[in-house]
Order: C-alpha cells, then structure tokens, then sequence
C-alpha cells in the first residue's frame, strides 16, 4: 500500500513536445462500485477496463474478504461472483483500505445494514481523513462505530441487524457520503431517500440501476437532486465496461496543453457531465481541446480527447462546477500557473479534507516554484505567469497524494527549472502507469525517478 514503501524521489525537468495516444486507466470511482456491486450481485459479474491500482486492489480483497469470489483473468479483466444483498460474511481480519477514502467510505456503506462486525483501517493519510460524513448517516440505519477520538480510523463497525431505511440530507457535496447511504440502503426493507444540494458524481445511482435495483432520480427545481431507492432489491450479475478515468486523463491532456509543440490524444475518456468540469473550464481558458467521436460506452458518456499546446488565460471558476472537477483543482491550478492573468477556485473547501489538504499542498508548491498564490478557505487565486514563465525549481512533498505528486510532475516538465518531489509512490494509487505513458509521449527522461538516498 502507498506510504508503507520506501519514498521514490522524482525529478521533472522540461520535457520535449508530447505526441501521440494517451491510455488513461480505468475509472477510480466506477472500478470500486463495479467491484462492491458485483460482490452484492446473485451471479457472475464480468467487468473490463478495472483499474488496477493500489486503491481499487484493496476493495477487490476487501470484497474478498466478505465472501465473494474476486478473480483476475487478464490486464484489466475481472470476474466476481457475489453473495447477494445481505450475504455478506464477517471477515477473519482488519479491511485494510489503503489510501482510498472511496474504498473505506463505501464498503462501510456497503457492510452497514448486515449483522456482521468489520475493522477499517487504512495508510496514515487515511487514517487522518474525517469519517463522521458516514457514520453519521449509516447510524441512523442502526449501525454502530467505534473508532479513533474525532471519528478516524481504525475503527469497528458493527452492522445493524434490523436496519430502517432513512431520509438523508448531505451536509456537504459528497459522492461518498452519498453513494455509501444508497449501498446501506441496499440491505434496509423500504425506501432510503438520499437528498444532495449539488449533483455530484453518479456512477452508484446509474450501476444500480444497471444490476436491476429501483433507483428514481429526480432533478430539484432549486438544484441538486432527490435519489429513491428500494430496498431489498435482487442485484443480478452484469457485464461492465470501466470508462477511462477523465481525473487520470487530466494529467497527460493539461501536459499537452503547456509544454510547447505538443499535441496528445486520449482515447475513450469517461465524460459524465458530474465529472467533466475540468475540461469544460480548460475551453473557457482558449485551451485547444477537441472531443472527438462522442459516443455512450458501458453506460457512460465517453470521447476521445485532442489537445494541442495552447496559450491559456486565467478565468474565474464558477462556484458551482466545483463538484463536478472536485479532483482536477490540483492540476487546474498548475495550468493556471502558465497562463495570463489570475484563476480564480473558490467553492471547494471538500479539498481541505482528500488524500491532503490540498489548497495547502499546492499552494505551497506552486510558490516554492515562483508562482504568486492566494489562499482562502474555500480555495485560492493563482496568478498566472504566461506559457512561458514559471521558474519551477521547488522541492515539493506530494503528502501520500497521488494528484499532488502527478501535479508537480506535469508542472516541472513545463517550467524553467526541474522540480524535485519527494515521493512519487502514491501515484500508483489511481495510475500505476502514468510515468511511462507521459516517456512514450515523448517525455523520456524529462521525468526521472531518482533513488532516495540521491534526492
Ligand atoms: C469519489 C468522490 C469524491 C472524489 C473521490 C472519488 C467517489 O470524493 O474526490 O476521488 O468515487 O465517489 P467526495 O465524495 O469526498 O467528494
């Protein structure tokens, strides 16, 4: 699991022009929910396309762990038979859910309405991250927790035993909070209600349906969103086609937008409207992206992404496409760092509280590399250099986040002066092969891994 290995250093240096086919890997969010549903399913689901990063490892051992039978057949290609909704079995051990605040929030989600006694933990990143955002809902279904002071892991859940649907309000915009009180749901007889102010990231609400649950989604007049589910539903086994993570696909496609002469395709990229934000706003920026052969795969939207280098300017982020573009803050304020004039990201105080904090860890970062930031609570103004103008030359800690660590990379190969990152490790959370992906683009050694003791 990443921050239990030893640091890799990485350095980035100015990188030559990027061309040709970036295969971003499978979605992070839909590769756990493919994985939890398939475990819940009566059957044998077939799933394609699975990440298989360290996060998305562990929910499949997790799942595992519960009693479905988890097996891998290929790159990518993955079959679980599932015990059913309610079927699942104590397991012997701690689930131990690595960096993954998805895997952790939605197995607990997941394991809450059966009677049955699970232990979480995770790496000291997670074991950091706030969990009352669950516990709070999955109690009032008849779960009980006992973790760490202030609600962290480690920590014991016992499972209710004569669970009650409920009627939840998300105190924030939270896909997890959201998706691990529709998987509790599952178990619960009647009809859990999940009311969100903003519309987050859907891939729970569109897989249920797809595995045959009742699921009604009902747009609010005044925003956001109302999910219906029934319990006790019959989940049958599916065969399911991951898209290509647009989170992941953010780094090599903002890389061809800021080192000079660039121009990448990213083919099959996922482009649910709750997670396409960021591409939306490089437009806006003048960024010359194309999405190509629009087309619906496994249930989702998806397009093939072209992007050439690109003079960008900086703009103001409307408040309310922060959901929508929750992960890509950390790369969007890299390209606002190349481009002319301020870019202003407020409405997204949920960074404070992901793998790091993130406002702090890039704002930090982005000035160790001459770039002038302003932080705020909800988010922070980065003054833009120009295509040409940032120095880079910090050293920067990616704090056992994967965004942050790709961040600085894609920053150093398009800045003036190298970029040392202490720990490129966790990268192999969401994206085990991004460092040789970005050298077959072109990068070669522009992105080195150095050993510790050299760093
Ligand atoms: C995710 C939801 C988001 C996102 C995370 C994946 C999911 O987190 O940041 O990477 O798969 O549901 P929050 O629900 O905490 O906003």
């Amino acid at each position: 699991m990443s921050g239990a290995g030893p640091a890799q250093p990485m350095i980035a240096r100015r990188s030559a022009p990027l061309k040709g086919e970036a295969n971003a890997p499978g979605d992070k969010s839909i590769s756990h929910r493919a994985l939890i549903l398939g475990a819940l399913s009566v059957g044998e689901t077939v799933i394609e396309g699975l990440l298989e990063g360290e996060d998305v490892l562990a929910t499949a051992a997790a799942m595992r762990s519960l009693g479905a039978q988890v097996e891998r057949r290929g790159p990518g290609a993955w079959t679980v038979v599932g015990v059913g909704v309610g079927g699942f079995l104590e397991p012997e051990n701690v689930i131990d859910c690595g960096n993954a605040g998805t895997g952790a929030r939605l197995i607990m989600g997941a394991v809450a309405t059966t009677p049955i006694t699970t232990f979480f933990t995770g790496d000291a990143s997670l074991r950091r991250r706030p969990m009352k955002r669950v516990t709070d809902p999955l109690s009032m279904f008849g779960a009980q927790f006992y973790g760490r002071q202030g609600g962290l892991l480690p920590m014991a859940l016992i499972g209710a035993a004569a669970p009650t649907a409920i009627e939840y309000t998300l105190p924030m915009a939270s896909a997890q909070v959201k998706s691990a009180a529709l998987l509790a749901g599952l178990n619960a007889p009647g009809e859990t209600r999940v009311i969100e102010g903003v519309a987050t990231r859907d891939h729970t609400e569109r897989m249920l349906q797809g595995f045959g649950a009742e699921v009604v989604v009902e747009e609010r007049a005044e925003g956001g969103r109302v999910i219906r589910l029934t319990g006790r539903p019959e989940l049958r086994a599916q065969r399911v086609t991951v898209a290509r993570d647009p989170s992941s696909a953010a780094f090599p496609v903002a890389a061809a937008a800021l080192v000079e002469g660039s121009e990448v395709v990213a083919p099959k990229i996922g482009l649910n409207p709750t997670r396409a934000g960021f591409y939306t706003t490089l437009q806006e920026m003048g960024a010359d992206l194309t999405f190509e052969n629009e087309r619906l795969e496994g249930g989702e939207p998806v397009a093939d992404l072209r992007m050439r280098f690109s003079t960008l300017k900086g703009v103001d982020v409307p408040l309310e496409r922060a959901a929508s573009m929750i992960d890509e803050y950390p790369i969007l304020s890299v390209c606002a760092a190349f481009a002319e004039g301020d870019t202003i990201m407020r409405g997204a105080e949920e960074l404070r509280v992901k793998e790091t904090d993130r406002i702090a860890a890039m704002a930090r970062g982005l000035i160790a590399c001459g770039v002038e930031v302003e932080e705020f609570p909800d988010g922070m103004v980065v003054r833009g250099r120009g295509a040409d103008g940032v120095r880079g030359g910090g050293k920067v800690r990616s704090e056992l986040d994967h965004r942050i660590a790709m961040s600085f990379a894609i920053l150093g190969m398009a800045a003036q002066e190298p970029v040392h990152i202490d720990d490129s490790q966790p990268i192999a959370t969401s994206f085990p092969n991004f460092t040789p992906l970005m050298r077959s683009l072109g990068a070669g050694d522009a992105l080195e891994l150095v050993p510790a003791s050299e760093a």
